[in-house]
């Protein structure tokens, strides 16, 4: 049996002090939560703020992005051991990333084996675009994502990863993909190119959150579903009472 997991991206929103009163209303709401691991994901400069106030609770902390160098002149960039230092798991291969700030399936790679190495646990981000839903051609991209992004990771390192199917048409948008359908593509894509990239012990393994337009009111069809683990929220992690609801349903 995989444990659920529900992790909170907040994107580039939140003030520290923004931060820390939603941090301070998801604490009780979500320690009362058995049987699902919680995992938030707040911007870098309210990491260290948040991993104090979270440090009594069961609440898990992400960072949502790191450079892969481990010092030196790269200005404006957070290394993986920064990053290790406070945070648990770190969100690497998001579509915003891959769309807005030139991240491929071989930076992403990069950045795996780096947050890997001071142990931080990636949520790996894989998704097909409208178009590339629209031909057909959903498994294919998600495959090469996959292959791509897991170049040379241990089967040992892969097993301390989650993945996130975030399809990008449905991040957002109020578009959600079908749970039927977002089962389809984790279970014969994603857990198969598993398989084939390690064992079908593997596959059955590792948890595969949905990420894209889920809420309170659709959380639970994605939850029933065989082969999600859980969800990877952007929008409504931002609200404490619809992320705890939806950690709710997760349980
Ligand atoms: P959304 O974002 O829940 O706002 O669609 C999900 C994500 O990008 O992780």
């Amino acid at each position: 049996m995989r444990r659920a997991c529900v992790a909170g991206n907040w994107k580039m929103n939140n003030s520290v002090q923004e931060s820390i009163s939603l941090v301070k209303e998801l604490v009780p709401g979500l320690d009362k939560i058995e049987n699902v691991d919680s995992v938030i994901c707040p911007p870098f400069i309210a990491l260290a703020k948040v991993s104090d106030l979270i440090k009594d609770s069961k609440i898990e902390l992400g960072a949502q992005n790191l450079y892969w160098e481990e010092h030196g002149a790269y200005t404006g960039e957070v290394s993986p051991g920064m990053v290790g230092e406070i945070a648990e798991h770190v969100i690497l291969g998001h579509s915003e990333r891959r769309a807005y700030f030139q991240d491929t399936d071989e930076s992403v790679n990069k950045k795996i084996l780096a947050a890997l190495k001071v142990g931080l646990k990636p949520i790996l981000c894989i998704g097909e675009t409208l178009e590339e839903n629209e031909k057909g051609r959903t498994g294919d991209v998600v495959k090469r994502q996959l292959t791509g992004a897991l170049k040379n990771v241990s089967i040992e390192d892969f097993g301390k990863m989650m993945i996130a199917y975030e399809p990008v048409w449905a991040i957002g948008t109020g578009k959600a993909a079908t749970a039927e359908g977002a089962n389809q593509v984790i279970k014969e894509y994603v857990r198969d190119e598993v398989a084939s990239l390690y064992s079908d012990d593997a596959a059955e393994k590792v948890r595969i959150l949905y990420g894209g337009s889920v809420k309170p009111e659709n959380a639970r069809e994605y939850f029933q579903q065989p082969d999600i683990d859980g969800a990877l929220v952007g929008g409504a992690s931002l609200k404490a009472d619809a992320f705890i609801q939806i950690t709710e349903a997760a349980a």
